[in-house]
């Protein structure tokens, strides 16, 4: 119902399939990336027919409205994560939040032999920064391992927690098993510790509320573009106590208050993480994300998609030749599962090939659907921490977004039937 929102749905000669019209596309890689509303479109389209300017810069009209244009978005981002506008930094992507917080805290915060807590269901992007860091800086990276089902437990970590603790990084939701992690319980087990709980919300967003109060997180950082918002926008939550633990981290225009030849003071706020032109339009788009998804509201956005998730996980139990790798239990719409061997023996020429006794390869897999009009994702989807705990090299899935219907499931297990065929 909500596609017509969605420009890209009804697309004339769309680059989807061979010049198809759009409206055959069906979207199952929400997870990468989500499609675009008319309205955020149309936002950025006005910024920059009628009001583009810099900020922070121009003593005349133009600059003055892009400035405010760009604050209440701060505020509106804030808002939605019920954050202090202070406390809300404009990034690239959400990989690049947590890159900053690496450098710009855990530089300075975190000396040898200390160590961090990693779980080894995250994405790369909240793995791989503090892999970097505890190389250089001599740190002990402690890992949240979670059960063989890839289902993290909060009493697994609280082994994990010792006097040299400096950190914890989690993801509130896989994005490849899709559930949702209990962060919330996390603080209890830190207690009056003084460690920072590091939080991914990316793939969180655009399916359930995210509240920095309910978490009690010091970082967390999260990606517009899986919100339905602009690519090139990412929002850094830094708790307002944690400001003075860091130093910046890039350095140049409109951060600094005073600069010598040899020396420079930096802005004491966190918009010295801003440095150089910052993403406007984009800044500005991703706020009508925030009142397009506010408009459809949570509780509409969840039930929708909870009744999707219950009818993908009913379906496949008809298909005993698929491994759903994903729990049900807390799943937000992200599944991740794999084509084991169906009759391997049985298939023929190229198509023999494919199916090997482990089964067919995920990308030969992801290729056939996409034959068939579907979008999803195959590979290790920047996890590969997760994917070598399960002992698998990679995976296929499907993602759902707020505008995916029943339609859209019904086309996707009638290429599951179809991809079934081929190999009978
Ligand atoms: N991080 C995105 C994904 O999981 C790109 O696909």
């Amino acid at each position: 119902m909500l596609k017509k929102d969605f420009p890209i749905f009804s697309a004339k000669g769309g680059s989807a399939f061979g010049g198809k019209n759009n409206k055959d596309l069906v979207y199952l890689d929400n997870a990468a990336t989500a499609q675009k509303p008319r309205a955020v479109i149309d936002v950025i389209n006005n910024f920059y027919t009628h009001d583009n300017a810099n900020v922070h810069r121009g003593f005349y009209g133009l600059g003055e409205k892009a400035d405010a244009y760009y604050e209440e978005a701060r505020v509106t981002f804030a808002n939605f994560i019920n954050a202090k506008q202070d406390e809300i930094v404009f990034t690239k992507n959400a990989t690049e939040g947590l890159n900053l917080i690496a450098h710009a805290w855990g530089r300075t915060q975190c000396k040898e032999g200390d160590e961090i807590i990693v779980s080894l269901i995250e994405h790369h992007s909240n793995f791989l920064p503090w892999q970097f860091l505890a190389r250089e800086k001599k740190l002990k990276l402690r890992f949240w391992k979670p059960d063989q089902f890839g289902v993290l437990h909060i009493k697994d970590l609280e082994k994990l927690i010792t006097s040299r603790t400096k950190a914890i990084c989690v993801t509130y939701v896989s994005n490849v098993l899709g559930y949702i992690v209990s962060v919330e319980k996390i603080k209890e087990s830190i207690g009056k510790k003084n460690i920072a709980l590091i939080v991914d919300v990316a793939q969180a967003v655009p399916h359930v509320p995210v509240d920095v109060q309910y978490l009690r997180c010091d970082f967390l950082s999260f990606s517009v573009h899986k919100m339905y918002g602009p690519t090139g926008l990412g929002i850094l939550y830094i708790k307002e106590n944690r400001l003075h633990e860091m130093k910046p981290f890039l350095v140049g225009g409109g951060m600094a208050t005073e600069v010598s030849l040899t020396h420079a003071k930096y802005l004491q706020s966190s918009h010295v993480f801003e440095a150089g032109t910052p993403p406007i339009a984009e800044v500005v788009g991703g706020a009508e994300a925030v009142r397009y998804i506010t408009r459809i509201g949570f509780s509409a956005i969840q039930k929708h998609e909870h009744a999707l998730v219950e009818d993908i996980f009913h379906r496949f139990e008809a298909y005993p030749f698929v491994r759903v790798l994903s729990p049900k239990e807390g799943n937000v719409g992200v599944v991740a599962f794999d084509i084991q061997g169906v009759h391997p023996v049985r298939g023929r020429g190229a198509l023999r090939a494919l199916a090997t006794s482990n089964g067919v390869h995920p990308h030969d897999a992801a290729s056939l659907f996409a034959e068939r009009g579907i979008a999803l994702r195959a590979g290790h989807h920047c996890a590969m921490p997760l994917h070598t705990f399960l002992k698998i090299p990679a995976s296929l899935r499907l993602s759902l977004g707020l505008y995916n219907d029943e339609r859209d499931i019904d086309a996707f297990f009638k290429a599951l039937d179809d991809i079934k065929k081929i190999f009978d």
